[in-house]
């Protein structure tokens, strides 16, 4: 990130000694406002609003795209050439739809527009019809260029869909649509880069759009759902549906002094991270825990779901930021066969990641979505300040599993507990 600001650093010098650009006032007034508004964004947006936070940024790059757009459409007025018109007209499409549609991420997510799926019938064929009317005038446009009632009606729809098109997926599929907004948001300063004759925006942009796009279509196989699905199959809904309690099942809980000192006495620990460490900011603790088993000779390893959170890499970030060695963190795939040997699987605020069902239940919602058998270490340890259910809105069955023992508390004040007790065995 420190690079990509020394970047931008570099396009704000690059551009003021591009003198016939515009005005210097213009250009400062544009990084005071730009200081103003992204300082506080950068350092104090906490991590588990990152989303959000990233779907604003968007919002505001696409805006960027649009206006380059607008100015440029107005600037060359009426002398517009069929390809210059191509790839302006790509550029202020695909930059309003991403400015509204990232909008609603960004709403959805901060929760000031319903999570839910908004759905309608006939929604499907509605959003069709604006999608072809706007191309259609798009084709219109190449062909007769000088036409800004056209081109600001074009503009309009594209304002439009991007509403539409965010309206009925539910709020937790947020990630997925903000980073394919982001790649839609590349394409659009591709197109920018075209319109007007810039290598660097094209490359920049096209890279942009090409990593959104494989990121969004990897987030969507590490849940098991496809693309499609998720764009217009109107899963994730916010968890409405209160876990039902499974009937008949008990669930124990354990004391800190009493999971301290299996701890204790572990030689294999696998930690697992999950949205609820992020929610804590309990990474130092967890790092400091893993210390203290470490110093009496267990060995810890961190398991890494992909979709663990609610951001790819979210765990990743999280425990490097508290200093914890990369090389104790293991993808999915390689730490699966080990939770046999592990003495103690310590679930620190996981749910969905780690819920068996995904293995055993085909009714349930996540079946078929990988997930880290934790239910097949000798003991587990869960972390959590209840029974709520995660990000699925389901019931985890292995809660209730004999091996099982719960830990109930903030999972910062509880690690902590942990890290005194460990130390005092
Ligand atoms: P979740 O299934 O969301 O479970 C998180 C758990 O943390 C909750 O059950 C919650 O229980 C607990 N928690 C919350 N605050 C806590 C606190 N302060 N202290 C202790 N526990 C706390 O998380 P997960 O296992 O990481 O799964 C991630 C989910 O997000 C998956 O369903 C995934 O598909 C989805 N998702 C992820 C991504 C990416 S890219 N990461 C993108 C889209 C969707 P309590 O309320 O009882 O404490």
């Amino acid at each position: 990130m420190q690079q990509a600001a020394v970047g931008m650093l570099l396009a704000v010098i690059g551009t003021l000694v591009q003198q016939q650009i515009v005005d210097y006032r213009w250009i400062a007034l544009g990084i005071v406002v730009g200081g103003v508004v992204g300082y506080p964004m950068g350092m104090w947006v906490p991590m588990t609003a990152m989303p959000q936070r990233i779907a604003i940024s968007h919002m505001f790059g696409a805006m960027a795209a649009t206006l380059v757009g607008v100015a440029e459409y107005h600037h060359l007025a009426g002398q517009v050439s069929p390809g210059t018109m191509a790839a302006l007209g790509f550029e202020v499409l695909f930059g309003a739809l991403t400015v509204t549609g990232s909008f609603m991420a960004f709403g959805k997510l901060q929760e000031f527009i319903p999570g839910r799926p908004i759905t309608f019938r006939g929604q499907n064929a509605a959003n069709g019809v604006l999608f072809v009317t706007a191309i259609g005038l798009f084709l219109y446009l190449i062909a007769r260029p000088a036409n800004p009632a056209v081109f600001f009606t074009m503009i309009g729809l594209a304002l439009l869909i991007g509403v539409s098109m965010v309206l009925p997926i539910g709020g937790a599929d947020m990630p997925v649509v903000v980073s394919l907004l982001n790649s839609y948001a590349g394409l659009a300063s591709a197109a920018t880069g075209f319109a007007i004759g810039n290598n660097v925006l094209i490359i920049c942009g096209a890279l942009d759009g090409g990593s959104g796009f494989l990121l969004s279509i990897l987030m969507s196989k590490a849940m098991n759902r496809s693309f499609g699905n998720v764009l217009f199959g109107a899963f994730g809904a916010a968890p409405t549906v209160a876990a039902k309690a499974a009937t008949g099942l008990s669930v124990r809980s354990i004391t800190a002094e009493d999971a301290a000192l299996q701890l204790a006495y572990a030689s294999l620990v696998i930690i697992v991270p999950g949205y609820g460490l992020a929610v804590a900011q309990a990474q130092h603790q967890v790092r400091e825990l893993a210390e203290q088993i470490e110093k009496r000779g267990g060995t810890v390893k961190y398991a890494i779901h992909p979709v663990a959170g609610r951001m790819p890499g979210h765990m990743n970030v999280l425990l490097a930021e508290a200093n914890v060695p990369y090389n104790e963190l293991y993808d999915m795939e390689e730490i699966n066969g080990e939770f046999e040997r592990a003495d103690v699987a310590l679930v620190v605020g996981a749910n969905d990641v780690v819920n068996p069902a995904a293995r055993n239940d085909p009714s349930s919602a996540i079946y078929g979505m990988p997930i880290l058998n934790v239910d097949r270490a000798k003991r587990v340890f869960v972390l959590k300040r209840s029974m709520n259910p995660g990000f699925a809105g389901i019931e985890n069955e292995l809660f209730y599993d004999e091996k099982t023992s719960m830990l109930f508390g903030d999972a910062k004040t509880s690690l902590a507990k942990l890290v005194t007790e460990v130390k005092s065995v």
